[in-house]
């Protein structure tokens, strides 16, 4: 096993207060039943930003909370690599907005977009960049507003998703902890089967995309729910095999929080019996890339990560892409 070069120092997370449960669609005009998205998906409730809560501002509250327990200032940040699916405007990145909200002021800042696997990504370039000496204190965060790219006439789609954050501070490892394995992998030729087709430079917005309502989220669910297990499964080896581990050297599993039987699949695939997996998409629904970073938080909060765990992580995302890592805690 390769000796760790990026260990996490500290997470944080900032989810809106505001609750939205699964009955609370009918007062909005969804024809759908709490026993409909509990049976499918495993939700229960999600958050919704409200009263101006933007990307920016749920990151900020998610770094701030990383950064105080890592015991490190915004002025020690030299990266921030901030991954999301719904950028508050598209010119300039809303990492150089959490950048000067933060005050980072020695910080290079970009956006990651990998949807659902942007948090992973972005902690894969994290690790190459400590790893090459470029940087060596850089917060990663994914934050996500689904609320305002899913379409709320879709029943199929606007069901599954919620608002949040979630954050690590990742430094030159000194411990033997840190980062064991990571792989990354995409799939263009998938990108259609979970797309916004019109919004981008492409096809702007326009009177006719606004009628068609096509500047939101479309997804062909079964195809996904497919590849996502498919893909989520092939992650988790390949972490597993590059770190020379099996399923039972890891003490938690956190898939990507997308869809209950998406997670129980996966498990399934790589041994891990559910007591070991972390799952709190009943209460959040799928936060996209925020999904990881704010499930780790509350395992640490709660005890199930402690000194010297070793958790493996992965996802699935619109592209497709596909990601898992290893991390000794
Ligand atoms: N309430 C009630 N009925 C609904 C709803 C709803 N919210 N949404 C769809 N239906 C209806 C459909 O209209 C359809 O009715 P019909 O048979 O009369 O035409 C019926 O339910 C079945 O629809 P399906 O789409 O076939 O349902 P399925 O069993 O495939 O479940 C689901 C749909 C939950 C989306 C599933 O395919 C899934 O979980 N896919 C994975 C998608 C996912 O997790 N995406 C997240 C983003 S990607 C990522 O993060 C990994």
């Amino acid at each position: 096993m390769k000796r760790p070069v990026a260990a996490v120092i500290g997470t944080g997370r900032g989810v809106p207060a505001s609750v939205m449960t699964n009955h609370d669609f009918a007062a909005i005009g969804i024809e759908t039943s709490h026993e409909w998205i509990h049976e499918r998906s495993g939700i229960v409730e999600r958050r919704i930003a409200k009263n101006g809560e933007t990307t920016c501002s749920m990151a900020a509250e998610a770094a701030r909370k990383a950064m105080d327990r890592a015991g490190v200032h915004a002025g020690e940040l030299d990266t921030i690599i901030l991954s999301t699916a719904t950028a508050d405007r598209l010119l300039p990145s809303t990492a150089v907005d959490l950048q000067a909200e933060l005050g980072a002021d020695r910080a290079a800042a970009f956006d990651i977009g990998a949807a659902c696997s942007g948090w992973l990504y972005g902690m894969t370039v994290a690790e190459g960049l400590i790893s090459s000496g470029v940087a060596e204190t850089i917060l990663v965060v994914g934050s996500e507003k689904m609320s305002a790219i899913v379409d709320w006439k879709d029943r199929a789609t606007c069901v599954l998703f919620g608002d949040g954050s979630g954050a690590a501070i990742v430094k030159r490892s000194k411990s033997g902890k840190g980062i064991l394995s990571a792989f990354m992998r995409s799939d263009g030729k998938l990108a259609e089967l979970l797309y916004r087709p019109a919004g981008g430079a492409t096809i702007p917005f326009s009177d006719q995309v606004l009628a068609e309502r096509s500047q939101f989220v479309k997804m062909a669910g079964r195809e996904v729910f497919k590849h996502a297990v498919r893909e989520m499964s092939e992650a988790s080896d390949r972490a597993l095999d590059s770190a020379r581990l099996t399923g039972e050297d890891i003490d938690l599993m956190i898939p990507h929080q997308a869809n209950v039987r998406i997670i129980e699949a996966t498990a399934k695939h790589s041994n891990m019996s559910m007591d070991k997996v972390y799952v709190n998409v009943d209460r959040f629904g799928n936060t996209s890339s925020a999904s990881i970073p704010i499930a780790i938080d509350e395992a640490i909060e709660r005890g199930l990560i402690r000194d010297g765990s070793t958790v493996l992580l992965a996802a699935f995302g619109a592209g497709f892409t596909w990601a898992s890592m290893i991390i000794r805690f």
